[in-house]
């Protein structure tokens, strides 16, 4: 066991955890941070999604020790009262369904406007089609992620 200094939602945490954990783990086993899901494990569903440096990455396969001073941002600390854009925008389409992959959907569409304010309805696509959802709400997702980047400065 190795102990690690993360920064996560802007706060300095700590971790004694094996080197080769994954990161998901330490969010939600040793930090209690539970809004990022386990889907897979493999990197194939985008329900671990989080943002390490405004990045889109997939925790279930970053292990621990590659994190680093890294900035991590879980679906907790995307803002402070569930406001960010593409969460008003998620509301006002209601997209969930069961809700399992929302959390990742959400970071994976966060860090795309970031990067991309106004993408195109292919760029939407072409990035959002990493991540699945069992219920099916991927029109709504597209939508919603349409009407957040109206709503992105
Ligand atoms: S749990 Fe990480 S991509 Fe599926
Ligand atoms: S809302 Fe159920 S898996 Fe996506």
């Amino acid at each position: 066991m190795s102990v690690y200094k993360l920064q996560i939602n802007g706060k300095t945490v700590q971790a004694d955890v094996e080197p080769d954990t994954p990161l998901l783990w330490v969010l939600r086993d040793h930090l209690g941070l539970v809004g990022t899901k386990y889907g897979c494990g493999i990197a194939q569903c985008g329900a671990c999604t989080v943002h390490l440096n405004g990045q889109a990455t997939r925790s279930c396969v970053l292990p621990v020790s590659s994190v680093g001073n890294s900035k991590v941002t879980t679906i907790e600390g995307l803002s402070k009262n569930g406001d960010h854009p593409v969460q008003q925008a998620w509301n006002e389409v209601d997209v969930p369904q069961c809700g399992y992959c929302q959390a990742g959907q959400i970071m994976t569409a966060a860090a795309l406007l970031k990067r991309n304010p106004k993408p195109t309805e292919e760029e939407i696509e072409t990035t959002m089609s990493g991540n699945l959802c069992r219920c099916g709400t991927y029109h709504r997702i597209r939508e919603a992620v349409k009407l957040a980047a109206t709503k992105t400065k």
